[in-house]
């Protein structure tokens, strides 16, 4: 974690911002792989809890000057993205990473990267890796209206490699034949809204892609049941700690006294990962693979609870 100083805002799109992070003594800043992100403390929620929110970074990452990000404001959510949106040039702001989920596969013969609105951040940082190392590459960019954040930029990067539309239905019917012949070894990356990224898992599979071969950058997952409460014994110390309805099972731990790292507490950054012992886990994140939901044996407590009344954490 580290303090950086806001050295640009630029308005991209009504309501994208874009918030340029340099070291406080202009120095280089740490390097990253494509689809990196880095946790941005954002102020404090309604509960009194630290409001940390994860950002794709945009710009090249070899010993970059400075880090870019893109924030698109959101009214309804939890009051990041507005603070965000408050920054002025010169204001100190707490940062942690990069870090990456969302990397490449460098063995891939073919790329084909699938972005939905503010979700081109991601892409954007995978496109202008792909380029600047000659690897095969294509994107395909659907925004409200065709002008979405970014588009500039992706132009610039990709020439005649990039398609845009301005729907969804546009964009299904020019992705539809294109993952069905492209070449063995490809690898398709997609980030933009839930439904838009289920849309493109599901056409996916149906033309044959194995799960493998098909990644995604997740937002976080936005607001979730409150869920029954239940007890986590910790095997430990042998604590009982009680996780009312509407309580994380990582605040319950934290105002117990219990230390568990954490970043995003939005189920995407894999920070506060927590082996389990017994019980079974109603896993709600977006960080786990399938085959580790289905083992069972961890689970992320800050979106995840019990799915009966009790859980064995190794705490
Ligand atoms: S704090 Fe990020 S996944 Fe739990």
């Amino acid at each position: 974690m580290r303090m950086l100083v806001v050295d640009a805002v630029t308005d991209l799109t009504d309501g994208v911002r874009q918030i340029g992070l340099t070291a406080p003594d202009g120095g280089s800043l740490q390097s990253f792989t494509p689809g990196s992100h880095v946790v941005v403390s954002c102020g404090i929620d309604r509960q009194g809890h630290a409001r940390r929110n994860a950002y794709s970074l945009t710009g090249a990452g070899i010993v970059p000057d400075a880090y870019s990000i893109s924030v698109r404001r959101c009214d309804a959510g939890r009051g990041g993205s507005l603070w965000m949106h408050g920054l002025s040039v010169g204001e100190s702001v707490e940062v942690t990473g990069p870090r990456s989920g969302f990397a490449p596969v460098l063995t891939a013969r073919h790329h084909v990267l699938v972005a939905g609105g503010i979700g081109v951040a991601p892409i954007l940082s995978h496109a202008r890796a792909a380029a600047r190392w000659g690897r095969s590459f294509e994107v395909h960019y659907v925004s409200r209206g065709g002008d979405g954040p970014h588009l500039a930029d992706l132009a610039a990067v990709c020439a005649e490699r990039l398609t845009t539309y301005r729907d969804a239905e546009a964009l299904w019917t020019a992705l539809g034949p294109a993952l069905l012949d492209r070449p063995l070894g490809s690898h398709l990356y997609t980030c933009g809204p839930a439904s838009l990224m289920e849309e493109v898992d599901r056409r996916a599979s149906s033309a044959g892609w194995p799960g493998a071969r098909i990644h995604h950058e997740h937002f976080g997952i936005g607001d979730l049941e409150p869920g029954r409460p239940f007890v986590a014994r910790l095997s430990r110390s042998g604590l009982d700690v009680e996780v009312p309805s509407g309580t994380s099972l990582l605040d319950a731990l934290v105002r117990r006294g219990v230390s568990v790292p954490n970043l995003c507490r939005q189920g995407v950054c894999g920070e506060c990962r927590t082996p389990v012992v017994g019980g079974v886990v109603e896993h709600r994140d977006l960080y786990l693979s399938d085959d580790e939901k289905m083992a069972g044996d961890c689970m992320m407590p800050c979106v995840s609870r019990a799915a009966g009344s009790r859980l064995e954490l190794e705490l």
